[in-house]
């Protein structure tokens, strides 16, 4: 089976009720990025980081589905084998099916230790002293540490780029979807495709790339219906 990697940001997430972060109205626009997603945002104000995630956690689980796209790349594992690299922290992509998910910029439905790294946990979370959605500066794990969201800030290392680039490495195919390409290391993912592979960028209003890439310039779920067609037809 040949290998399909996708590279998704948070414009493949935007038709499920998502806000991207850059778009005119993003995350971005109405939060002070870092004061809410860098590590000196989060060493000044950790109670301002834990009500944002928490705030967030809640709109994902009660509003926000997996759409057309997400499912559409759970189809294309009958007929290849799929790994998926998100910078998305949301889990669309694992509520929609798909087996290979790897989160480059952390996940939000987790929270870890803040003395212990290694100790992470899966919200809901019984073991916490906080049992839902919410956390807080006093939560505490079964060990009596305080804990973190399990994202990535920025100013963070990216652990999960190496792992990244070598799916990448091994690519037959690539798909690059609702990304601006403007954070690293993640935007340099596109870089470490081989020669020969084949390179498709859905994005309704994409950034610039080489032009071995092939874009499709729609949204997400029209776009990942064309190129399902086209995989098939080829
Ligand atoms: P951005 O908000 O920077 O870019 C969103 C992209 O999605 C843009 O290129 C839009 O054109 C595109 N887009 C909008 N609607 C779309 C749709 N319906 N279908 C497809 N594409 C659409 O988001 P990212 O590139 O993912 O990191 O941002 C990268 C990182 O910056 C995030 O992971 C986040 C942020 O700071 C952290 O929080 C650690």
């Amino acid at each position: 089976m040949k290998k399909l990697v996708v590279s998704s940001g948070a414009g493949i997430s935007a038709e499920s009720g998502m806000m991207t972060y850059r778009d005119a109205g993003g995350l971005w626009d109405t939060y002070p990025v870092m004061e809410v997603a860098s590590a000196e945002g989060f060493a000044a104000n950790p109670p301002l980081i834990h009500e944002f995630y928490s705030n967030m956690r809640k709109k994902m689980q009660d509003t926000v589905h997996p759409n057309a796209a997400h499912l559409g790349l759970v189809d294309l594992e009958k007929d290849f084998d799929v790994r998926i690299i998100t910078q998305n922290v949301d889990d669309l992509h694992e509520r929609a099916g798909s087996k290979h998910v790897l989160h480059l910029h952390g996940e939000l439905m987790k929270v870890r230790s803040m003395r212990h790294p290694e100790r992470i946990y899966q919200l809901p979370c019984d073991q916490l002293t906080d049992k839902g959605l919410t956390t807080t500066v006093d939560t505490r794990d079964p060990y009596g540490d305080p804990v973190r969201p399990h994202i990535v800030f920025f100013g963070e290392s990216v652990p999960e780029f190496e792992p990244a680039v070598g799916l990448v490495q091994q690519a037959d195919i690539l798909v690059v979807i609702g990304t601006s390409l403007v954070v690293y290391p993640a935007a340099a993912l596109l870089q470490y495709a081989r020669r020969g592979t084949e390179v498709y960028y859905i994005d309704p209003n994409p950034a610039s790339v080489p032009s071995w890439v092939h874009v499709i310039p729609k949204k997400a779920t029209e776009g990942v219906a064309d190129l399902i067609k086209l995989l098939r037809n080829q």
